[in-house]
């Protein structure tokens, strides 16, 4: 069966954030929930899948092939897609077979596994590395690593009209800037060609893993190469480390606000806010959007207290 065309448009809302840190700074914040959209197809990756799946449907393909680590939140979404609405899945996977609460989701949800190895997984962006696998697999379309690109940016553009359409009920009037965080910066890249707002993304990754080289190649391609935007340092230490500050806080937030946190991304993203916001650098009386863009499914891969 080749990939159908798909016309879900899931929809987030949007909610004020109270937290005493935003009170007293008197800055307001309200998060776009795309944890909310979907109990499997959640965050940002269906927005960022969006256009991949219909270059795969327009091509008459009959599935999707990409690649992640062993907790990616991309494949989880590919693979639950694939599920749902019928269509082959398979995962390039870096590192060596191991069972996962979402390697074992993406089994159940049908996706074929392939483990390539760290230094085979390194290899992704070499020349010729897709050849055997689209000699293996010439009937699936190809969606880079977590659904990136400039059909993954575009995805991302109904973002701001959600955001647009219930400023009204978080009673605001307008806006300033958009505040995320960034993994590969596509989901960024999506925002700065939506709206000419300011855009903040906090890194989940070191400065050196390429996010600003890639949002410069998607905004090159869609000829707004001079975008501004802002990237901030959010990581703390590396991709995945987690620190008791980080813990604590991401505690006491989903304790004061009822918004569930991950520790990769959402969690560090909203603590280079807090930072942001108390020293200055986010001022008084600005309304910011944070994109809540999911995760959650990762979170089972980390011990308790997390
Ligand atoms: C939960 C979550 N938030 C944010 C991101 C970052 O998105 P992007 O790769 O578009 O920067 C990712 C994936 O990379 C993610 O899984």
């Amino acid at each position: 069966m080749n990939v159908p065309l798909i016309d879900w448009q899931p929809y987030a809302p949007l909610q004020r954030l109270h937290v005493d840190w935003l009170t007293n700074a008197g800055v307001e914040v309200a998060v776009l929930r795309l944890d909310l959209i979907d109990p499997l197809i959640s965050g940002n990756k269906w927005f960022k899948l969006h256009h991949h799946l219909r270059a795969a449907q327009a091509a008459g393909a009959q599935g999707l092939i990409s690649l992640g680590g062993a907790h990616s939140n991309h494949l989880h979404a590919l693979a639950a897609a694939g599920k749902r609405f019928g269509f082959t899945t398979v995962g390039l996977l870096r590192g060596h077979p191991q069972a996962t609460p979402t390697t074992r989701d993406l089994q159940d949800f049908g996706m074929h596994l392939h483990w390539l190895g760290f230094a085979g997984y390194r290899a992704r962006h070499e020349p010729g590395f897709w050849q055997p696998w689209h000699a293996m697999y010439p009937q699936l379309h190809t969606v880079p690593e977590g659904g990136g690109g400039l059909a993954g940016a575009l995805g991302c553009a109904p973002l701001v009209t959600q955001v647009r359409e219930q400023l009204g009920a978080v009673g605001w009037a307008d806006y300033d800037a958009w505040w995320l965080a960034a993994g590969t910066g596509t989901t960024l890249a999506g925002l700065v060609l939506a709206d000419p707002r300011e855009v903040y993304g906090a890194l989940a990754v070191p400065q050196d893993h390429g996010v600003a080289p890639n949002v410069q190649a998607i905004l090159q391609q869609a000829g707004q190469a001079s975008r501004p935007y802002q990237l901030i340092e959010a990581c703390r230490g590396g991709f995945a480390k987690v620190d008791d500050q980080l813990l604590e806080f991401m505690r006491a937030s989903e304790q004061s606000s009822g918004v569930p946190l991950e520790p990769l991304y959402t969690a560090k993203a909203l603590l280079a806010l807090k930072e942001a916001v108390q020293t200055g650098h986010i001022a008084r009386g600005r309304r910011v959007v944070f994109v809540h863009t999911g995760g959650l499914q990762g979170r089972r891969g980390f011990a308790s207290p997390v």
